[in-house]
């Protein structure tokens, strides 16, 4: 029964034929107003759906004469019947188009501005526009799914994790700041005068003290906080599916992930083809075949390594390449031998924007076997020093022939890697070869678990310095810290990177010596992560753990480029709100109250002004 006096009836999208006679009371948004001859025609919008109104000037005149006057987006109550529409002006694009509701009273509960763009349509809009409106723009179809799709990611994963045992423990944001990472953001003690809180740029700490206090099972969907540059998958604030286990393996992580995300995109996200298992490669393996540790594997391009075939060539750039150190690589783009002179140099232009001295690109034309080429088959501009048989042998490495493009960098493994990464993405993009209802997911394991950092002259955690390394490995920590393995691992998807984790060291020595080798001394090392340490003297069970991003995945199931399209009030690149205006400058008094002092970067960069 109705609950009495109840705004609403029933809601606009769930009328079908079968309420046929049935007298209704609704409310909603005006999404579209047209007059016919006297007739007029609204169609209400609810959360739930549309659903067509006509008001009958003769039947209804006070209706009609409201309905004359509301406009796109005012908020209107309707009273009425609901009637099957007549025959042929049925909508079957509409699931309540079988019927209309034929209005006896309306009511405008609030009026509204013309919107700034239309919420009706999915024109393109400004980003800063959007910003600015957001509840307008929340309001528009596209991103209202995108929204309730990530409601429904959001569901899913608890569900799932309930059903295992995980439970979901909320960790502190008020944090200690700790010198590894991104950079943090800081938030002020008004009781510790000149002490900060950072926020937590990801749960990693507490989710291991938790393995030690002995969940064994723990997750959270976890808001994190990264002061870092932004880019179309990174935002300051963003989300993470954090989760730990103690007493596991890689294998058994790895096993987990796979077996949600599969299970996960069956139910948000059907339209997807979901290769399963998902795709394993080690580290190396995936630089050496496609330049990136997240490759995008709906497409081939693979990398070949052309440098022994080129190591004595009379080409000087390949072999001062090979014989300086580094190697010739390249790629076959099937089909392109005849891009013209503008598209290769783009091409060029690309290897050079990411860090390549330059491309050699070579068109192989003609016709026959591929050891009859003639060097007037190749259109290179290294035909004059590069032989017709060196031109057939590096073809035939990169899986080439007759009517393709190779496009080979000579330089170091990072150079060539990179440079041929961006032209494989490019590609892509430009030839359509990526299957959007396509998702390739692949683990990526074997991360190294040192890297030379050049800027600040000393070795850093390629994920983070609780990541164990691998046992056999782990002598070498100090002679040959480049060479150690370490239990770090990726989820990866269509060229992204969704999720990191590793297994964790669990052992007091074992943080020392790696904390050490990252040039802390005992006693900064116990300053920084004391707590950690002494936590690993209370009996800490094995554990690890993985940390997929939300907002990357359901922008992957949404089929969106830019994970701000599924955040509801997300920050512009520059990381402010053009709603609220957030950041802002704030009242002396809280600066005062929080011990602060502005220093303002001066436009000649020399010492600031102080506020
Ligand atoms: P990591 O730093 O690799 O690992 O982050 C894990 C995942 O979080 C997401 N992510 C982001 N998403 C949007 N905007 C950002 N700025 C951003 N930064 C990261 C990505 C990424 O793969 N504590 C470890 C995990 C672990 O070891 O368990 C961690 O945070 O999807």
């Amino acid at each position: 029964m109705e609950e009495a006096g109840a705004l609403r009836s029933h809601r606009c999208g769930e009328l079908r034929a079968a309420h046929a006679g049935l007298a209704v009371r609704l409310a909603g948004w005006v999404h579209r107003r047209r007059d016919h001859g006297g007739l007029i025609f609204l169609d209400l919008r609810d959360a739930s759906g549309l659903v067509q109104v006509v008001v009958h000037p003769d039947a209804a005149p006070e209706a009609a004469a409201i309905a004359a006057d509301v406009r796109h987006e005012f908020v209107v109550h309707v009273r009425g019947e609901v009637a099957p529409r007549r025959a042929g002006t049925e909508n079957a694009d509409l699931p309540t188009g079988a019927i209309e509701v034929v209005a006896t009273a309306i009511e405008v509960l609030n009026a509204s501005e013309t919107p700034p763009f239309p919420v009706n349509q999915e024109t393109p809009v400004d980003e800063l526009t959007r910003l600015r409106y957001r509840y307008l723009d929340l309001r528009r179809q596209r991103m209202a799914g995108n929204l309730r799709l990530r409601h429904r990611v959001v569901a899913f994963i608890r569900a799932f994790l309930d059903a295992r045992e995980f439970v979901e423990i909320e960790t502190p944001v008020l944090n200690l700041a700790t010198p590894e990472g991104a950079r943090d953001y800081l938030v002020p003690s008004r009781v510790h005068p000149g002490q900060f809180y950072a926020l937590p740029q990801s749960p990693q700490q507490w989710k291991q003290l938790l393995m030690v206090a002995g969940f064994e099972r723990y997750f959270q969907i976890a808001r994190c906080y990264r002061d870092e540059d932004l880019r179309a998958d990174r935002q300051p604030e963003f989300t993470q599916l954090d989760m730990e286990l103690s007493f596991t393996t890689e294998e058994e992580i790895l096993a987990l992930i796979e077996e949600l995300y599969a299970a996960l995109a069956a139910a948000v996200a059907p339209q997807f083809a979901l290769p399963a298992p998902f795709h394993r490669l080690t580290y190396r393996e995936s630089l050496e075949r496609f330049g990136t540790d997240k490759p995008d594997l709906r497409y081939g391009l693979e990398i070949a390594d052309v440098s022994p075939l080129v190591a004595g060539s009379a080409f000087a750039v390949f072999r001062d390449a090979v014989t300086g150190g580094g190697r010739v690589r390249g790629i076959a783009v099937p089909g392109a031998s005849e891009t013209p002179r503008r598209g290769l140099d783009a091409l060029t232009a690309l290897a050079r924007e990411a860090g390549a001295q330059g491309l050699v690109t070579a068109a192989l034309g003609g016709s026959g076997p591929l050891d009859a080429l003639a060097i007037e088959d190749v259109r290179s501009p290294a035909a004059r020093f590069v032989t017709a048989a060196e031109f057939a042998a590096i073809a035939q490495a990169c899986g080439a022939g007759r009517g393709d493009l190779l496009l080979l960098v000579a330089g170091t493994d990072a150079v060539t890697s990179r440079a041929l990464d961006a032209l494989r993405r490019h590609l892509a993009e430009e030839r359509g070869l990526a299957d959007p209802l396509r998702l390739e997911f692949a683990f990526v394991t074997q991360f190294p678990m040192f890297e030379w950092d050049e800027q600040e002259q000393r070795w850093s955690a390629v994920h983070h310095l609780f990541t164990a390394p691998y046992a056999e490995d782990i002598e070498r920590i100090e002679s040959d810290p480049g060479s150690v393995r370490s239990h770090a691992y990726d989820i990866v998807c269509n060229g992204q990177e969704i999720g990191s984790g590793s297994i964790r060291i669990h052992r007091r020595e074992l943080l020392l010596r790696v904390l050490a080798r990252l040039g802390m001394a005992e006693a900064e090392a116990t300053a920084k992560f004391g707590h950690m340490l002494e936590a690993f003297t209370f009996g800490a069970p094995p554990h690890g753990g993985i940390a997929p991003g939300i907002d990357r995945t359901v922008a992957l199931f949404a089929g969106e480029r830019d994970i701000r399209e599924v955040i509801a009030f997300p920050k512009t690149k520059s990381a402010s709100d053009p709603m609220t205006g957030a950041p802002s400058a704030v009242s002396a008094r809280q600066l005062l109250e929080a011990h602060i002092a502005v220093v303002l970067p001066s436009a000649e960069g020399a010492a600031g002004r102080t506020l």
